[in-house]
């Protein structure tokens, strides 16, 4: 990160059951981290049924996935190429796909990968978009609902797992379940769970006193955030927001970057 060049730049995954506000604390994280100008942030949306870029004000042409089938339709057809210009080609559509903003770009996943059959597709698509994600200062990634991306190991490259839940019994032992699934992984990211939607204090004592997982914070409901979720809208400009203000000061405190403001 900028502030801290002699680390490498963090990889923040936001992980929990459907519903909790991970899109919306993603696009709230990716702002509060790109205030700072000299920051460079990725958003990936990793969330096959999409939702980051409309809360980041962008639009999405192309997604890893359209790439992804584009080279393996290349390949269907018999089109023998040469490692390096696959990669080539793969390299210059996935820099297509960014979609970008002063100091924002996105990143959108598409549809889950198969598994199975093309592996060097899928090989070197991750070592591309780890190489691109190294372009940046730091990267959010807005996860899919539930435990599978973990389990599928799609966020090796991760070095903060953020897990997401709202005040309710089931948020929180989804994102146990994630933590469980995570360390069983051998996953070495730094992991703590961020309540969301908070609105008494009666709320903060039971999940404390029922988690096993370190609590990075906790963010208010907010009707600011309700609303722009509902409407679709941009979350970017979203600056004096008690939501925001929460969210800055759990990330700071538990991915150590200096904040902006
Ligand atoms: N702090 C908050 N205050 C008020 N409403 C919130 C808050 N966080 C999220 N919400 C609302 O909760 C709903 C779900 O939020 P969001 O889409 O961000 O969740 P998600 O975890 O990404 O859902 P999914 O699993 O469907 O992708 C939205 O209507 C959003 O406005
Ligand atoms: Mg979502």
């Amino acid at each position: 990160m900028s502030d801290q060049t002699d680390l490498p730049p963090p990889i923040i995954a936001l992980c929990g059951k459907g519903g909790v506000g991970k899109t919306s604390l993603s696009a709230l994280l990716t702002t509060i981290l790109a205030a700072d100008p000299k920051r460079r942030v990725l958003a990936v949306d990793a969330d096959p049924a999409a939702g980051l870029a409309a809360a980041l004000g962008l639009e999405v042409a192309r997604t890893v996935d359209d790439v992804r089938n584009e080279l393996i339709g290349r390949l269907r057809q018999g089109i023998r190429e040469e490692g390096r210009d696959m990669q080539a080609l793969a390299d210059y559509r996935l820099f297509e796909a960014l979609e970008e903003r002063d100091n924002i770009a996105l990143l959108a996943i598409g549809r889950p990968e198969s598994e199975g059959c093309y592996c060097r597709v899928n090989d070197f698509l991750k070592v591309l978009v780890g190489e691109l994600a190294a372009g940046f200062d730091a990267v959010v990634i807005d996860g899919e609902a539930g435990i599978e991306q973990v389990n599928r190991r799609v966020m090796t490259g991760v070095s903060h797992l953020v897990l997401v839940t709202d005040p309710s019994e089931r948020g929180r032992r989804v994102a146990e379940s994630i933590a469980d699934v995570a360390e069983r992984a051998g996953m070495r990211a730094r992991i703590g769970l961020l309540v969301n939607r908070v609105r008494e204090e009666g709320e903060v004592r039971r999940i404390q006193a029922a988690t096993r997982l370190p609590v990075i914070g906790y963010v208010p409901e907010d009707e600011a955030v309700y609303r722009s979720a509902r409407e679709g809208l941009d979350m970017t400009g979203l600056t004096d927001n008690p939501a925001r203000f929460a969210l800055e000061r759990a990330a700071s405190s538990f991915i150590g970057f200096r904040s902006a403001i």
